[in-house]
């Protein structure tokens, strides 16, 4: 264990107790519940997604400026089942370009949502988006190159939940807002007068927008909910722009059942699970077991005075926030235990790749970073941050992948934590800093962790991205893919 790792795992909480850090958790507030929109019970006509600006009140008895589709603040929860064609009209009302990006989904470049499928302020853009793949928890943001930060951070995302006939038939809790909940966990930054603050310096370049306050799908952490006696099924994405989040329970393992792209082979129990921007992960509390359960969430803090000494010379520090507390009711629930096998999954032969591709992420440095933050506006694309060298560029194809092949491929970067994900597709990691992934991460993936040491993946891509609605591939600490670490390849 490195020292990170015990800091982490012990002394962390202990020494940041009482440091009076600003974020200090509040009451209780209810867990708000995602308004879903079930498209498994038939589409009529087109799907409308509206996005558009509102006001949303986190819980600290301000209103916000915030963006949000269908809604003041988020997207809806859309549910939609294996096999389905999505017939979506996404109406920009937010003032500016935008796009919105189908992140998980296995479909063609040009239904993607990328950076070139741009949506002018005003119009509406008309996918027909398949739903091929297994059952999985998807989600969507814009992609607006430059701008995705910061419009994905006031709100344009949502989540898009996939079943398919073994999950709908599986044993496992799934009744939506009684047993099954989505999470939405994202950190926030307010101004002293409560409103939601963004702002970007060559620092926030650097590690990305890192906010001070745990939010849960729209609300200040900690929020609590009840729930009948059983199994309840916590459905995570990590939607924050920049923070990692090392999840665990406050009592007992977390057990985890599915991963980015859909079902583990079987339930893994661990003791935490390290989540980046973009992650999604699926798990089962027992609420037979015990009365009460909180979801815990690893927050890394800068602190002040004395404690900055301590943390300068341990490194780092970790608060424990409460993101949920769950309470039982004398209710039944969900009667079922914790499956023994969940999906067919069998393990990833790198023997089967064509090819290998190499991936080095480089970081801009300080004074560059600080320009382009000072400059920023409609700069878009400039750069500071690069792939193999090269900021992202529109009008350059960076790699060209022949449609139907398996590839191996190898990120690496020399120096912080980074979140790499692949469009149009879900892959298995074959290594994570030159290691064996935790074994919740060793099922379907559209994410990986790259430290120091070779993080490889083996991917297919079964659908065509042309040239002019080519795929990315970027780190998703956002600020860092709107300054150039981000690339674009082409299925062919
Ligand atoms: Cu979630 Cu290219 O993004
Ligand atoms: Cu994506
Ligand atoms: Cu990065």
């Amino acid at each position: 264990m490195d020292r990170r790792t015990f800091l982490k795992a012990t002394c962390a909480s202990a020494v940041l107790a009482g440091t009076g850090v600003s974020w200090a958790q509040a009451g209780l507030r209810p867990l708000p519940v995602l308004p879903m929109t079930d498209l498994m019970s038939g589409i009529d006509g087109r799907i409308m997604l509206d996005m558009r600006p509102g006001l949303h009140d986190f819980g600290n008895g301000t209103k916000s400026a915030t963006l949000g589709i269908n809604n003041n603040y988020l997207g809806p929860l859309l549910r939609a089942k294996q096999g389905q064609t999505l017939p979506f009209d996404v109406k920009n009302g937010i003032g500016d370009t935008t796009t919105l990006h189908w992140h998980g989904l296995h479909i063609p470049g040009d239904v993607d949502g990328g950076p070139h499928q741009e949506i002018e302020p005003g119009s509406t853009w008309s996918p027909d988006v398949p739903i091929v793949q297994h059952a999985s928890m998807n989600w969507f943001h814009s992609h607006m190159h430059g701008k995705t930060a910061e419009q994905t951070y006031k709100g344009l995302a949502g989540v898009l939940l996939i079943e398919d006939d073994a999950s709908l038939s599986a044993d496992l809790p799934k009744t939506y807002g009684v047993d099954d909940f989505t999470l939405v966990l994202q950190d926030k930054m307010f101004k002293p007068s409560g409103e939601m603050d963004y702002f970007l310096t060559g620092e926030v370049f650097e590690e990305g927008f890192v906010g001070d306050t745990l939010v849960v799908n729209g609300a200040i952490a900690p929020v609590g909910q009840s729930v009948p006696t059983g199994l309840v099924r916590l459905r995570l994405l990590n939607a924050c722009n920049a923070r990692f989040l090392r999840l665990s329970m406050a009592s007992g393992p977390i057990t985890v059942i599915a991963s980015d792209g859909g079902f583990l082979k079987a339930p893994v129990e661990t003791e935490s699970l390290l989540m980046s921007p973009g992650e999604r992960y699926e798990i089962l509390v027992d609420m037979k077991a015990v009365e009460t359960n909180s979801l815990v969430v690893g927050f890394e803090v800068e602190a002040e005075g004395f404690f900055a000494f301590v943390t300068e010379f341990f490194g780092e520090s970790v608060q424990e926030l409460t993101a949920l507390t769950l309470t039982r009711t004398a209710d039944k629930g969900f009667d079922g235990a914790v499956p023994k096998t969940l999906a067919n999954l069998s393990a990833p032969d790198p023997s089967a790749a064509k090819k290998t591709r190499s991936f080095t992420l480089n970081m801009g440095n300080g004074e560059e970073l600080a320009a382009l933050a000072a400059n920023w506006g409609n700069v878009c694309g400039s750069g500071g941050m690069a792939i193999n060298g090269q900021p992202m560029k529109m009008d350059r194809i960076d790699e060209r992948v022949q449609k139907g092949d398996t590839e191996i491929w190898r990120i690496s970067v020399d120096d912080m934590l980074h979140p790499f994900h692949i469009h149009g597709c879900s892959f298995r990691i074959l290594s994570e800093h030159g290691a064996e992934p935790p074994a919740y991460a060793q099922g379907w993936k559209d994410m990986v962790h790259v430290e120091n040491g070779w993080s490889e993946v083996l991917v297919k891509f079964d659908y065509d991205a042309p040239e002019h609605a080519p795929y990315m591939y970027h780190c998703h600490i956002l600020e860092h893919e709107d300054c150039g670490m981000m690339g674009q390849f082409t299925v062919a």
